[in-house]
């Protein structure tokens, strides 16, 4: 069991060669493209770019160890888009994927003054899409396979949730 309290959030950091070893080995994990789509074998350079130009590329540790992974992108005006949420395989089901979505959506709506927050989730993954509804988002349209969905407002739940842990 897994005490969130203790989970910290922050930025990833592409100075820290665990940082990076980490996001590597997500992305070039062929287990992973059922979730993002097939992409080809990253090399260590081209990670550490990709880590200098994201604004917000967070990763989830507990008791010193990176459990998690979690982005904002297509930044807009009025919108972003959250998503890449990835959580350890012995880790799921502990909310930590929850706590990370929280942490990207109050940033979009509190750094950045966004006011609609979209994630894609693949119609196969019900973890995935349980997740995102129980906070508060909805399906807006299927295509390929894959739900698009948006959040207005935070659900209750998620509400409540970021007050208990500080979000
Ligand atoms: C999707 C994902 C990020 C969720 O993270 P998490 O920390 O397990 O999320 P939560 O614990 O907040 O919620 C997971 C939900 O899936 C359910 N679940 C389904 N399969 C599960 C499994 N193997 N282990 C744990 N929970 C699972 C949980 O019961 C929970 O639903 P509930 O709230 O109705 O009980 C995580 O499963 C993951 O990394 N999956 C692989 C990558 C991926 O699918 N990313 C999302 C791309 S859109």
């Amino acid at each position: 069991m897994i005490d969130l309290e203790k989970v910290e959030l922050r930025q990833a950091d592409p100075g820290n060669f665990k940082d990076i070893a980490y996001l590597l080995a997500i992305k070039n994990d062929p287990e992973n493209y059922q979730y993002y789509g097939k992409s080809g074998i990253w090399t260590k350079d081209q990670i550490v770019e990709f880590i200098k130009k994201e604004r917000f590329l967070f990763i989830a540790e507990y008791d010193g160890k990176r459990i998690g992974r979690i982005g904002l992108y297509d930044i807009k005006k009025d919108s972003a888009r959250v998503g890449r949420t990835f959580v350890n395989e012995d880790c799921r089901g502990n909310q930590i994927g929850a706590l990370m979505t929280l942490k990207m959506i109050q940033i979009a709506y509190h750094q950045l003054n966004v006011k609609t927050v979209y994630c894609e989730v693949r119609a196969s993954n019900n973890a995935s899409y349980k997740m995102h509804q129980r906070l508060g988002f909805y399906p807006i349209r299927t295509k390929k396979g894959t739900i698009y969905m948006q959040l207005d407002k935070l659900s209750r739940n998620a509400k409540d949730f970021c007050e208990r842990y500080g979000i």
